[in-house]
């Protein structure tokens, strides 16, 4: 099977690193031209820019300020044309404990909600005000194991925003489908990362890989190609599900 993304431009949020960029890597192997997003990663972002095999351009937002998420994906389709897909994958995981003083924890829940949820919803809404339902579209939102498992008290924040992402992805599936949007999300568990060393360091790698079915941590190129099969096309009537991408660490 060869998948073809020739004829698509697809969003990659948060691709400077990590999960964004080896799903960057393989959007860009098939053809796709891409737009890579980042916040302050803009040196790693380019770089990668230039090494891809496709067309690609960086792109900058601050996704934790919803004034600049406001607007943003319509700016980019006047720049760079239609929109074909969006991949929200940029975020974040604060550590934040109950016993923090209670502002400063509000601070952090919504900090971590703009980024992982808000953030991604208003980009979700503009996406489908932008998309011609002639050509259609697809979304990708990056959600978590902990979405369905919950998370250490300190990452409550976290698992709520992902699991409000897969709540938006059922509902876009549900009532878009005849506009020819389809919408999916994928749930990863441990994936070896920058965002994954608090996890790391506060478990340890022994516990990790005793809490998985596989023989190795998941790495973010084991993400990649899920995601490259989503974008084809190839799995729509899959639209509105969820895929589980944690080696086995949790079956729901
Ligand atoms: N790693 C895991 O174990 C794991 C497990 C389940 C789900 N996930 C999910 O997978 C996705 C990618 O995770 P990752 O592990 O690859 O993360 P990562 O290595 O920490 O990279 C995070 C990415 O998000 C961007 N970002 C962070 N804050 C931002 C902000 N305020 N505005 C815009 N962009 C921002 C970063 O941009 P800059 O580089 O410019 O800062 C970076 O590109 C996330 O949604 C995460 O929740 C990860």
């Amino acid at each position: 099977m060869k998948i073809d993304l020739s004829t698509q431009r697809i969003l990659i949020t948060g691709a400077s690193r990590g999960i964004g960029r080896a799903i960057a890597e393989q959007l860009s192997e098939a053809g796709a031209e891409l737009l890579l997003h980042c916040k302050s990663n803009l040196d790693a972002a380019e770089e990668l820019s230039k090494k891809l095999p496709s067309s690609s351009h960086v792109v900058n937002c601050d996704l934790s300020k919803l004034s600049e998420v406001e607007g943003w994906l319509p700016e980019l389709v006047h720049t760079y044309g239609y929109i074909n897909g969006i991949i929200n994958n940029a975020g974040i995981a604060i550590h934040s404990p109950l016993d923090t003083q209670t502002h400063a924890w509000v601070m952090d829940w919504q900090r971590t909600l703009n980024v992982n949820l808000n953030a991604a919803a208003i980009l979700c809404k503009e996406f489908v005000a932008c998309c011609d339902p002639k050509k259609g579209g697809r979304i990708i939102n990056i959600s978590s194991r902990a979405a369905h498992k919950g998370n250490l008290l300190p990452y409550m924040a976290y698992a709520a925003s992902k699991a409000g992402l897969i709540a938006i992805t059922k509902s876009l599936a549900r009532h878009l489908g005849k506009l020819h949007i389809k919408a999916f999300t994928v749930a990863p568990g441990f994936v070896n990362t920058d965002m994954a060393d608090a996890f790391r360091s506060h478990y340890g790698e022994e516990h990790i890989s005793s809490d998985i079915a596989l023989d190795r941590l998941t790495e973010p190129g084991d993400i990649a190609p899920l995601v490259t099969l989503l974008c084809s096309g190839l799995a729509d009537h899959a639209t509105g599900s969820t895929f589980d991408l944690n080696a086995g660490s949790y079956l729901r």
